[in-house]
């Protein structure tokens, strides 16, 4: 973790108009301005994406892909754009790598129900860690028990880092798949997922990042991570709800069995044989999400014209800052205190629930998260049922961070 003074040196974010982007953060709840710290659970938008999403409604809206009229060319055009600057982003070599998804869940569903169903067989092991959301076990779960395969879990130390020791140990001659989170939506640990995929091929085991809380805080390249399949949200990168992309490495794409059935995945369809598209359609069945794909687009565009390193400048100063200011409060704990971090911090407030903490801050305009985070196994790891969670983003403050310490002070008054 970088210190405040030097990430200050780095830090040339101009937060005070870049809030002006984002109008939702003009308001007050219950009378106070709002503090927003949830935006591991989800990020506001910003007017580019939300002006975006109204011009293609009003002006562009159409079907894609099957129109000769003017107004689907149109709205293919933009949708395809998309495309490209979501391989741009990740810097993936081909645009066929980027198949639209519905979000990071969908994403690794689709990896489990076809990669999965076609390479993992009885007795063959998955490897997840012990800090994964939900979303990157019960998919796995579920593959598992159809196929009689058996789960394996990394162990997390007390700081929360990936034991990669012990890593190494869980691979064998039956481990099909490592499938692991780049950055715990709870802890905020930064997983050294190039070292996990390195220890992974050197097996020749295939390797799926969970990419849901990086994207929005660090530059991800797919080509020098070295990953077969990356999964992220736009909707935790500034943009909307309903749309995330999966990155597949072309060779595997082309391999795996369809996913869904309809239209736009075909090639030729009749009743005695039916063929597929070529990548990514093969895997995008049904009318898609087409303004959430061009809302996605704009917010990575976004994101990328401020520049990632910036961002995440910014945001290891707010980092730096909140740990030291968190400090102070009597009787806080944090859960989470990896020396290599994302701006996430889960903490709980001695003989006082998280559910409350979050109730009693919503009363002073702070928005946090309070529950086990999709993460359950991790809570029994750490030995809590719940934590509360602080999670930054590029237009936070630390002006937002004293709010927030001081509104914890109002928790300890409510409960004296
Ligand atoms: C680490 C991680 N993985 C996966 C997900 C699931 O993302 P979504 O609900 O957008 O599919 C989340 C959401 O919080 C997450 O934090």
């Amino acid at each position: 973790m970088a210190t405040v003074a030097a990430v200050r040196q780095t830090s040339a974010i101009d937060v005070k108009a870049l809030r002006e982007d984002f109008p939702i953060l003009k308001q007050r709840i219950h009378g106070r301005p709002l503090v927003y710290l949830d935006n591991s659970a989800t990020t506001q938008k910003p007017t580019a994406v939300l002006d975006a999403l109204q011009r293609y409604y009003f002006e562009q809206n159409a079907n894609v892909h099957r129109g000769v009229h003017t107004l689907s060319g149109r709205a293919t055009d933009l949708y395809d754009a998309a495309r490209i600057t979501a391989q741009r982003f990740l810097n993936a070599a081909d645009p066929r790598e980027i198949v639209y998804v519905r979000g990071t869940t969908e994403g690794i569903n689709l990896v489990a129900q076809t990669w999965g169903r076609a390479n993992i067989g009885k007795g063959d092991e998955i490897v997840l860690s012990e800090m994964e959301h939900h979303s990157n076990i019960v998919p796995w779960q579920i593959l598992a028990q159809e196929k009689g395969a058996r789960i394996r879990a990394i162990p997390v130390s007390d700081r929360g880092e990936l034991q990669l020791d012990d890593f190494e140990k869980l691979l064998n001659d039956k481990t099909k798949i490592v499938a692991v989170t780049h950055v715990s939506n709870v802890l905020g640990t930064v997983n050294p997922v190039a070292d996990v995929v390195r220890t992974a091929k050197k097996r020749g085991i295939t390797v799926l990042i969970d990419g849901a809380q990086a994207v929005a805080h660090e530059t991800v390249d797919v080509q020098a991570l070295g990953c077969d399949f990356y999964a992220f949200s736009a909707h935790k990168i500034f943009g909307p709800t309903g749309i995330g992309v999966l990155y597949g490495r072309a060779a595997l794409l082309e391999s795996m069995p369809v996913y869904q059935g309809g239209g736009g995945m075909i090639g030729r369809v009749s009743f005695g044989a039916t063929t597929y598209a070529d990548l990514p359609y093969k895997y995008e069945a049904g009318t898609p999400n087409i303004a959430g794909a061009i809302g996605m687009g704009a917010a990575l565009e976004y994101v990328m014209k401020i520049g990632l390193d910036r961002i995440a400048a910014h945001e290891q100063d707010l980092l730096a800052y909140a740990t030291q200011q968190l400090s102070t409060v009597p009787g806080l704990r944090l859960t989470g205190t990896a020396p290599h971090k994302a701006a996430v911090l889960s903490f709980v407030l001695e003989d006082v629930h998280p559910h409350d903490v979050g109730t009693i801050l919503d009363r002073e305009g702070v928005a946090i998260r309070a529950g086990h985070h999709c993460c359950q196994p991790l809570m029994g790891r750490l030995g809590v049922p719940a934590t509360a969670r602080a999670s930054f983003a590029l237009y936070n403050t630390r002006q937002e961070v004293d709010v927030l310490v001081k509104a914890l002070g109002t928790v300890h008054e409510v409960f004296a």
